[in-house]
């Protein structure tokens, strides 16, 4: 059987491909279970330094959850299946490493949610958005009715939550959910570079960023005090020395990640 996901680390840019083209990638507990997995590699490898998401085929990022597998579960399972996909999309969110979303068509449901968990998000011309739950009878449950409103504001989020209607890459584009659309051959070259030029910078410095930034939304902390904690942080490592020091002898800063 096809691995659900592949993988490929190249540059220090580790590329996870969700392979189930014939379901239009639908995020069933295989691939859940699989990407928790990646997480621990993401988290632990040295040698990744980013991430990009994508799917396989030329239709669909994520079609969604898999809904044949909803027939099964009870109140306080799918509960839990809420609760395991929130904790995992958390991860990818916290990660400290960048993760980029290369939306290469349909991110409806559990799709959208994960290209939202990126850190941004690029699109093909083709790509589509939409939490369609509404039609299922049921909400998004792994983050979207959050995530959406931080992304694109609560009237839009409540608008496409409650019909279910999709919205095309320029819409995306102009409510601000994605970054970047380009041709869908030159998806993931446009992520390459744009995390070439992050692999330049302090690793330190990012890993804080995306902290500080994930405090805006964080309501148990004062996202301001989280910042100055950060900076502080920053100005103690030797990648802040050398920054500062090769500013003023006019040359590149060679930053080692400490
Ligand atoms: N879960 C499980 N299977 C899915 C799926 C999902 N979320 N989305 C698509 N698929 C499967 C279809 O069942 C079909 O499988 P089959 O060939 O074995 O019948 C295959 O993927 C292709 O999808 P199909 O519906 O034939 O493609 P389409 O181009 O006609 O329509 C969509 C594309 C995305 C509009 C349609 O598949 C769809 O509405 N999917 C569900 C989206 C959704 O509600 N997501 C939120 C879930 S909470």
């Amino acid at each position: 059987m096809n691995p659900v996901l592949l993988t490929n680390l190249s540059d220090g840019i580790y590329t996870i491909t969700i392979n189930r083209p014939d379901k239009l990638n639908a995020l069933n507990q295989e691939v859940l279970r699989s990407l928790n997995q990646e997480l621990d590699t993401i988290y632990a490898d040295n040698n990744i330094k980013s991430v990009i998401i994508t799917g396989s085929g030329p239709k669909a990022f994520v079609a969604g959850a898999d809904i044949s597998e909803f027939n099964q579960l009870d109140e306080a399972q799918s509960r839990e299946m809420a609760k395991a996909g929130q904790d995992l999309f958390f991860r990818i969110e916290r990660s400290p490493k960048p993760i980029v979303a290369c939306v290469n068509g349909f991110a409806l449901g559990g799709g959208c949610e994960l290209a939202m968990s990126c850190h941004f998000r690029i699109a093909s011309p083709n790509a589509q958005f939409g939490q369609p739950e509404v039609n299922l009878g049921i909400i998004p449950g792994y983050g979207g009715t959050q995530r959406l409103v931080q992304l694109i504001g609560k009237g839009r989020a409540l608008e496409l939550i409650m019909s279910g209607n999709l919205i095309d890459a320029n819409t995306a584009l102009q409510y601000g959910l994605v970054n970047y659309i380009v041709p869908q051959a030159e998806i993931l070259d446009k992520a390459f570079s744009l995390l070439a030029a992050a692999h330049t910078k302090a690793p330190l410095a990012i890993a804080n960023s995306i902290k500080a930034v994930n405090a805006a939304w964080n309501e148990s902390v004062n996202g301001y005090e989280v910042e100055a904690n950060l900076f502080g942080d920053c100005f103690i490592t030797a990648d802040c020395k050398e920054g500062i020091q090769a500013f003023i002898e006019k040359r590149k800063p060679h930053f080692t990640g400490h």
